[in-house]
């Protein structure tokens, strides 16, 4: 899969119709159980050791996963073992990889407080991105972006732990940049400094200043790595709206990770010319964020650092009132279960980050007093946080049918995501080698999978409406990603201390 992402890009930069204003999304009520949100978090971490590539420690839970790729970086003479697989495929998307982990760090930055015994997990599975991180970042102006053949490994089904397609790796460097990707690769660095800072002191130096000599790279030389690297990263993983927002993201990070104001100016320069680039598009309001656009989650990050001579609020007001069910201003589709309808390709990434960004707003403006005002409507901070809840419990079951989004939790959840390890008996039940094409049965049958990817979250409902097929060709609903758990997280966190 994946080719088809592009066009959940490209659906983004659309404007979606309003709904009528009687929609509450909190609409489906009084089904089940209460929701099990610490048993939630547990899981939500856990899914990311089913994804790991690379050598796994004795340590490693999800014990059906075995040792792979563990060559990936030899062709260019580096070591690029490590890391996650994006998705259901085998391939490392360093984009969206660091997108993950600067929604892991950004989740135990806000959240660690109520993480209690799952704080340990989410270190983990942080690590697991920045160890690698780091690896792709040895050399200055020089960044690995990617390991892995796209479009071989899309034509193969086959378990990560025989993989055998081609193991390219992929740079971005001083004479073929790449701004959105060398941005959020600082900006994960950063954020995971912060993360690290108690616990592990001298690992967050060295992701701090590793953060500060790939931002200077970033910053330097200004392109996309789209263009610097093609086919082999588009149409999989285009930043489509351009790198402004991950120069200011990572700017941002580097303010808060090193508690100054020393990259304010790479912030305002880039603000201004985002703003001057909406004014084209959507009409002022911008709720986007995602691994493609930081933008709300860009305000949102500095409207928590704010100093005296900023304001932020408006832009952090704008996401509210384009997000809130009764507000005039409300461009956000959603399902007549409750659930914000945005993708057409795994929605759920957009339900979990947009929850993220209600959470850490909504609980800042209760300390600060402070409430939303959309023209002359006024919200205390409990109408965002309300929403956020009622988007993570329709995802753990609180919905029409009634099912949870997350495997492995509550009684019925998806039983055939579209996932290559998760789908192909594991090494275990079948030690033989399986080659490209031997995948091929296990992903057309109808059986459930035989690996449980405990808290993997399905792409979920995708059309308008709270239909979901539990159909692995669906790649579109039944596809799970590292970037759609990462937010999930801190949001997961949150309402097992405050639910
Ligand atoms: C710089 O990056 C480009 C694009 O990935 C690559 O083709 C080229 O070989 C790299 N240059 C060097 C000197 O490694
Ligand atoms: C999802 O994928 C299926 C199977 O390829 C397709 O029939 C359906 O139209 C897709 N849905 C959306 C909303 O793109
Ligand atoms: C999944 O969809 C395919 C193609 O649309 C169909 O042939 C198959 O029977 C479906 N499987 C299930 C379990 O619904």
């Amino acid at each position: 899969m994946a080719a088809t992402r592009v066009r959940f890009c490209l659906a983004l930069l659309m404007l979606v119709a309003s709904m009528a204003a009687w929609m509450m999304p909190s609409a489906v009520a009084g089904k089940g159980p209460p929701p099990n949100y610490a048993d939630a978090l547990s899981k939500c971490l856990l899914f990311y050791e089913g994804q790991r590539s690379g050598k796994l420690p004795p340590t490693q839970r999800a014990t059906w996963r075995k040792d792979s790729a563990l060559k990936d970086g030899q062709d260019a003479g580096v070591d690029l073992v490590g890391g996650y697989y994006d998705a259901g495929d085998n391939v490392k998307f360093g984009f969206p990889l660091a997108f993950t982990g600067t929604l892991l760090a950004w989740s135990i930055v806000e959240f660690s407080a109520d993480m209690g015994p799952e704080l340990v997990h989410a270190h983990e599975a942080l690590r697991w991105v920045t160890d690698y991180l780091m690896k792709a970042t040895t050399q200055r102006n020089r960044v690995f972006v990617q390991a892995g053949d796209p479009y071989s490994d899309h034509n193969c089904w086959e378990r990560p732990d025989d993989m055998d397609t081609p193991r390219p790796s992929f740079q971005v460097n001083d004479t073929h940049p790449g701004s959105e990707v060398a941005g959020e690769t600082a900006a994960a660095l950063a954020a995971a400094s912060i993360a690290f800072r108690s616990s592990d002191p001298a690992y967050a130096d060295n992701l701090l200043s590793r953060a500060k000599m790939v931002y200077d790279f970033a910053s330097k030389y200004q392109g996309s790595y789209a263009k610097s690297v093609g086919k082999w990263v588009c149409p999989f993983y285009c930043d489509v709206g351009g790198y402004e927002d991950e120069l200011v993201w990572g700017a941002a990070w580097l303010n808060r990770a090193t508690d100054s104001s020393d990259y304010t100016k790479h912030i305002t320069r880039g603000i201004q010319r985002i703003q001057r680039q909406m004014k084209l598009r959507v009409n002022g309001y911008d709720s986007q964020f995602s691994w493609e656009n930081k933008d709300a989650g860009n305000y949102i990050l500095l409207l928590l650092m704010q100093r005296k001579d900023d304001d932020y609020s408006k832009y952090a007001q704008n996401f509210a009132c384009s997000l809130l069910p009764k507000s005039p201003y409300k461009s956000t589709e959603y399902t007549p279960g409750g659930l914000i309808h945005r993708a057409p390709m795994a929605n759920m990434q957009v339900v979990t980050a947009l929850s993220f960004l209600l959470v850490v707003y909504g609980r800042h403006l209760s300390e600060v007093n402070g409430v939303v005002t959309c023209g002359k409507s006024t919200f205390p901070p409990s109408a965002l946080i309300d929403l956020a809840k009622s988007q993570v419990d329709y995802v753990l079951g609180d919905n029409p049918l009634q099912m949870s989004y997350m495997v492995g939790y509550g009684k019925k959840f998806p039983q055939r995501i579209h996932h290559r390890a998760a789908s192909v008996p594991s090494i275990g039940q079948h030690p033989q080698h399986l080659g490209c094409k031997d995948g091929t049965p296990y992903y057309v049958t109808d059986a459930p999978n035989p690996n449980v990817l405990v808290g993997a979250l399905a792409g979920g409902p995708n059309d308008g409406t709270d239909n979901y097929l539990d159909n692995r060709t669906w790649s579109n609903q039944s596809e799970p990603a590292t970037y759609v758990n990462a937010p999930f997280v801190g949001v997961l966190a949150y309402f097992s201390k405050h639910g």
